[in-house]
């Protein structure tokens, strides 16, 4: 797959309607990837939907698929989200027995394979492991629901965890997740983020293509200022 160049702007479906998901998936295709928000009410206390969902949305997307699992026991289940053809497939850190070795099999089942962390949870946690994960994923907001304001307090994580990466020649994908707007996105792009998951600002605008444009133009010219 030929995969876009940051940065990009990954619509939440969160933010979409359930009962309308066909025509608000063709909504976002100028998008780079469709964001799916997996809740299984242990992990966090929402609930959404699981792998039988996603394979509908995975046929009828315009746009590949990130799918972000806020699950218990992801070693059990991400496979399956890999399998049928999410084009990556994130799981958290405070969730996974063997994160290594579920990396490798998401990347061995052919997905991009990502590792997503609280707010709480320090980047340090990640460093050892950092050569295993193709998108690292830094949560800007506590897990669980859309529309919360996004905590500036995870950027100088977040910029730490990028001069790791780069420090031990990784070229994993930052990317940032909950209170991404046109007011925040630039902090985010400053610090290092090159992807993008927006709901409420996408979905929530009058012009949902504009709106995806307009994030990604804030986006561009706040790392190229950085
Ligand atoms: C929150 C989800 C997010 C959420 C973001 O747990 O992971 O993807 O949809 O929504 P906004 O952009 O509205 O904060
Ligand atoms: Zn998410």
């Amino acid at each position: 797959m030929n995969l876009p160049a940051a940065p990009r702007i990954n619509p939440s479906l969160l933010a979409a309607d359930f009962v309308n998901m066909q025509a608000d998936l063709a909504r976002i295709a100028t998008a780079d990837f469709a964001h799916v928000d997996v809740m299984d009410n242990h992990f966090v206390p929402n609930l959404t939907f699981g792998p039988q969902m996603v394979a509908r949305i995975q046929e009828t997307s315009p746009v590949p698929l990130d799918v972000h699992l806020m699950i218990d026991d992801p070693d059990r289940w991400a496979p399956e989200y890999a399998e049928l053809g999410a084009a990556s497939v994130t799981f958290h850190l405070e969730a996974a027995v063997e994160p290594v070795a579920l990396a490798r099999r998401l990347r061995e089942i052919g997905a991009r394979a990502g590792i997503a962390i609280k707010p709480g949870t320090a980047g340090e946690a990640l460093y050892e492991i950092l050569d295993e994960f193709d998108q690292i994923l830094v949560m800007t907001v506590e897990p669980g629901f859309g529309g919360q304001s996004f905590m500036p307090e995870t950027m100088p994580k977040l910029q730490a965890l990028v001069a790791e990466a780069r420090r031990r020649g990784s070229n994993a994908w930052f990317e940032v997740d909950g209170g991404i707007s046109d007011d925040t996105i630039a902090l985010a792009a400053a610090a290092g983020a090159d992807t993008f998951v927006a709901g409420s600002a996408v979905y929530g605008a009058d012009s949902v293509e504009a709106a995806i444009a307009g994030l990604r133009e804030r986006a561009r010219a706040a790392s190229l200022e950085s």
